[in-house]
């Protein structure tokens, strides 16, 4: 029987872990060692006064990422370029290989230059094997996939194979944090179900992340805050040495329990959920009754208590995160026979909403699509990513396609993902005026800056008809229809 110094199980004297001892970690007690730490820390790799098997030392910190997707290949990145020596594990080989080839498998602005900056200075290596890709790894973290299950929960298989096979895999002390959106309770699970497999002592962390696509490396390096979810002191120590170089402008590092850690993730992604699903239910209020939504917004986000942040009304919201996070939610709910009628409502009018675009398009042919040529602006699921995830873009061409509209898209990141979808039934065309040529209309789905502001005129002369359904709001009604544009926005007087 193995001893989860964070988990649940103790063994062999392993009080510490046992959770239901209070003076193992209470929050409090916890957050003023940090303070403390924080006053003397130095920098990544300075440990201060650690013991239980984390050894004590200056160097740079050994860490192992598993999962070299959207998040695993930012924070080894990221954690490379301030000094770490970073080895990122992947089951994919095809990306691995890519990865020692130099190819970047997504497109985040700036990660390309600092995955080579880091692995030509040695501080960032790939690897298929996770076994010799931990061996030396201080602190590992887990950020694989936890897509949306059958039963519309997080599908865990993913963190439960990797937590096998680092237990199986160690040979001394590690941190192991969960980095991947997580129920909450799966620190627990995952360390009962580690001690099963091994001797060694280990800490199970929760480290959930906020970063956003498209401004990742950003996020990363300036986060609003660090959460970290610790049962034992010292664990959060370290993890605040190890985010340290990123806290310098005083951004605050938060200690909670891993189950507080693990709800922080979904209550902010609900919250953000919630506000796009509310200003897109609004929008098409204000469209029945005249108003401008754009005019709305205005009006209620010089409230201090309301502010602007993510009430953009859309073709809703879409990606990785926000439609299986909210999925997520509703099934913990469920399974502690608990209401989730809020988020239930959120994804309801994200999912109408994201049939919006297409309808208008419909309506405005007579709903008779057969013959008719509609360009898509912006396939990912919004600008600065390629990740097509849930993109409402999607959802957008599959009705187009199935009314027999011929489809033209044009998108600078997102093509090879889609064209992996599509094949041949749709049109690719590299540049966005490519793919006005003979179109009788415009959806854009997503909304890229090159998007902003074209050459009107030679969209004109390129379309069959001058027709724009605008499913981000990027131009201005008024002046579309002063430059000979049937223009129709997301809750706006066209
Ligand atoms: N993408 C985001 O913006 C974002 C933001 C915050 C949190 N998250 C969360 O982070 C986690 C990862 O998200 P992502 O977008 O990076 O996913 P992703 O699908 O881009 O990457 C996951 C990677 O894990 C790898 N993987 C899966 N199982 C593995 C295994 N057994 N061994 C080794 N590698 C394995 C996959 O091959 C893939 O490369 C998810 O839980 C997600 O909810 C994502």
């Amino acid at each position: 029987m193995g001893r989860a110094w964070g988990g649940l199980r103790s063994s062999g004297g392993g009080a510490r872990g046992d959770s239901s001892n209070k003076s193992a970690c209470p929050a409090r007690r916890i957050f003023s060692i940090i303070i403390d730490c924080r006053a003397r820390s130095r920098g990544p790799g300075l440990c201060l006064g650690r013991s239980d098997g984390l050894e004590k030392g200056l160097y740079s910190v050994k860490i192992a990422v598993i999962g070299t997707g959207y998040v695993g290949l930012v924070q080894g990145t990221c954690l490379a370029e301030s000094g770490n020596d970073v080895v990122c594990v992947d089951k994919v080989a095809a990306k691995i290989e890519g990865l020692n080839r130099g190819r970047i498998p997504i497109y985040e602005p700036g990660l390309a230059e600092l995955v080579h900056r880091n692995v030509r200075d040695g501080r960032l290596k790939f690897t298929t094997e996770l076994a010799s890709g931990i061996t030396e790894a201080e602190i590992v973290f887990i950020a694989v996939g936890t897509p949306q299950g059958d039963h519309g929960g997080a599908d865990l298989s993913g963190v439960w194979t990797v937590g096998r096979q680092v237990a199986q895999a160690l040979t001394g002390p590690k941190i192991v944090v969960v980095k991947s959106t997580v129920p909450v309770g799966t620190n627990a699970e995952l360390a009962r179900l580690m001690a099963e497999v091994t001797e060694v002592p280990f800490d199970v962390a929760s480290n959930p992340e906020f970063l956003k696509e498209g401004a990742a490396i950003d996020d990363f390096n300036k986060p609003d805050r660090v959460v970290v979810g610790v049962r034992r002191e010292e664990v959060a120590e370290r993890l605040h040495e190890l985010y340290a170089p990123f806290l310098r402008t005083d951004r605050p590092f938060l200690v909670m329990s891993p189950e507080s850690a693990e709800m922080t993730k979904y209550v902010a992604n609900c919250l953000l959920a919630t506000k796009i699903s509310f200003i897109n239910e609004m929008a098409n209020l204000c469209e029945a009754y005249s108003a401008d939504v754009n005019d709305v917004r205005r009006g209620i986000g010089h409230d201090q208590r309301i502010g602007f942040h993510f009430l953009f009304p859309g073709v809703g919201y879409g990606g990785s995160c926000f439609p299986k996070d909210i999925r997520a939610v509703i099934h913990m709910a469920q399974s502690r026979g608990l209401p989730a009628r809020m988020m239930e409502a959120v994804d309801s009018v994200n999912e109408a909403q994201k049939e919006v675009l297409f309808r208008k398009v419909s309506q405005h042919f007579g709903g008779d699509l057969k013959g008719k040529t509609i360009a898509v602006w912006g396939l990912a699921f919004k600008p600065r990513t390629d990740d097509i995830r849930e993109a409402p873009a999607l959802v957008l061409i599959d009705a187009l396609l199935a009314a027999g509209a011929e489809v033209r898209v044009h998108d600078p990141e997102a093509i090879p993902n889609v064209r992996e979808i599509y094949g041949d039934r749709i049109a690719y065309c590299d540049r966005p005026y490519g793919a006005l040529e003979q179109a009788d209309a415009l959806a854009v789905a997503t909304e890229w800056n090159e998007f902003r502001n074209p050459d009107f005129e030679v969209m004109r002369r390129l379309m069959r008809q001058p027709v724009v359904f605008d499913g981000r709001n990027v131009y201005d009604p008024e002046r579309m229809t002063a430059l000979g544009f049937t223009y129709q926005g997301i809750g706006r007087i066209g």
